[in-house]
């Protein structure tokens, strides 16, 4: 495949004198006038090589330089920067921002030709990037094949084993029913069998359903976060306001089940931890991200203090890492806590076609 270079410059000729001195040689070469408009192109169409000047009006090139290195996708892109200024100050400006390399504005045709050739040549961020992509596929595979044997075992427990204890329960009820009237004791007995019964049923569809929260299935992600918050309310006499945007999209498998996972662990600690009196869960869409907050008016707090030797944040961490998602938490004593879970819609895939 062509390699691509994006020419970053505000001046129409040096971008014209660039282009011809890498014409012919096999790239694909796009070009930028602004800083701005640079940083909008690269993400969409991900170069192999960006050629950076530094002296543009607006935003300057160790600015564009810094922000590039700050956008995931593009933090390990080669860049060169072109300086007129051939000067030791600038080039640790450069560094510092994040630059692989260095040219001399006029640039010296033979050395671009090379140094262009030998970057595109080590391909190391295309490599960074496969490996990465590739990573993160196999740990949502992970992911998904646990989900799925958590389906599996939800429903084996809600349709045999609960079905089985449904009959048992009938069946106690109507031995109860057969008996003569003076056998009292024996009669209390079995009402106390079909109360014993009946709690089992109820204690094993709620385990089935944390195994694996059906309703996500039947109902989808919206729906299935509001009936868990609602049933939270109830089982605790807390206070929750639920609210949700009007369009939220269809999302993978993967990622509702995160979400869900997020709510239950969340709304736990709310209960275990913070003796707070008012409760809100949102869900929301922000660009193109999928939003889940859940805040609280209790205790908070520090996550500079002890570390906690509980597992269920850490565990939320790691989920969302996987899906490419992040938590964020604001919370300090006697303020209330703010978690927020944030995961990318639909991502593009890259499936390193470089390679
Ligand atoms: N809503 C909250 N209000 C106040 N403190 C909280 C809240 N959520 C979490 N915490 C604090 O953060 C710590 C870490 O929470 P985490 O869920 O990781 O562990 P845990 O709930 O203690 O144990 P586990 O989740 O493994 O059962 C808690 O021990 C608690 O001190
Ligand atoms: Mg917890």
């Amino acid at each position: 495949m062509q390699s691509k270079i994006l020419i970053v410059d505000d001046d129409p000729h040096s971008v014209v004198t660039l282009e011809s001195i890498l014409n012919g040689q096999g790239y694909q070469i796009l070009s930028a006038e602004s800083g701005a408009s640079a940083l909008e192109k690269a993400e969409g169409i991900m170069p192999d090589l960006i050629l950076l000047d530094v002296m543009m009006p607006g935003m300057d090139g160790f600015e564009v330089c810094r922000r590039l290195r700050a956008t995931p996708k593009l933090a390990e892109a080669p860049i060169i920067l072109l300086t007129a200024l051939d000067d030791r100050a600038s080039r640790l400006r450069g560094i510092e921002a994040g630059a692989d390399d260095f040219l001399t504005k006029p640039a010296d045709r033979q050395e671009l030709r090379l140094r262009v050739k030998t970057i595109l040549r080590l391909d190391r961020y295309r490599t960074l990037l496969t490996q990465r992509e590739s990573l993160r596929q196999m740990a949502e595979r992970v992911v998904t094949a646990q989900e799925e044997e958590r389906k599996r075992l939800s429903r084996e427990l809600h349709d045999d084993l609960g079905q089985a204890l449904i009959a048992h329960s009938l069946r106690l009820r109507h031995l109860q029913m057969e008996l003569p009237m003076q056998t009292e004791a024996l009669n209390g007995e079995l009402e106390a069998l079909v109360a014993d019964t009946n709690r089992i049923i109820d204690k094993m569809r709620q385990i089935a359903q944390d195994i694996r929260p059906t309703l996500l299935d039947t109902l989808g992600l919206r729906s299935a976060l509001e009936t868990h918050t609602r049933e939270f309310g109830l089982r605790t006499n807390l206070p929750v306001v639920f609210e949700a945007d009007g369009e939220i999209p269809q999302i993978a498998d993967v990622h509702s089940i995160t979400l869900y996972r997020i709510l239950q662990e969340t709304l736990t600690n709310v209960i275990k931890h913070s003796k707070a009196s008012q409760v809100w869960v949102e869900l929301s869409v922000d660009g193109r991200n999928i939003v889940l907050t859940v805040q609280d008016n209790g205790a908070g707090f520090s996550e500079t203090g002890e570390p906690s030797k509980g597992m269920g944040i850490a565990s939320l961490r790691e989920r969302l890492a996987l899906v490419g998602g992040e938590l964020t938490i604001h919370s300090s004593a006697g303020r209330g806590t703010i978690i927020s879970a944030k995961l990318p819609l639909d991502e593009p895939r890259q499936t390193g076609e470089s390679a």
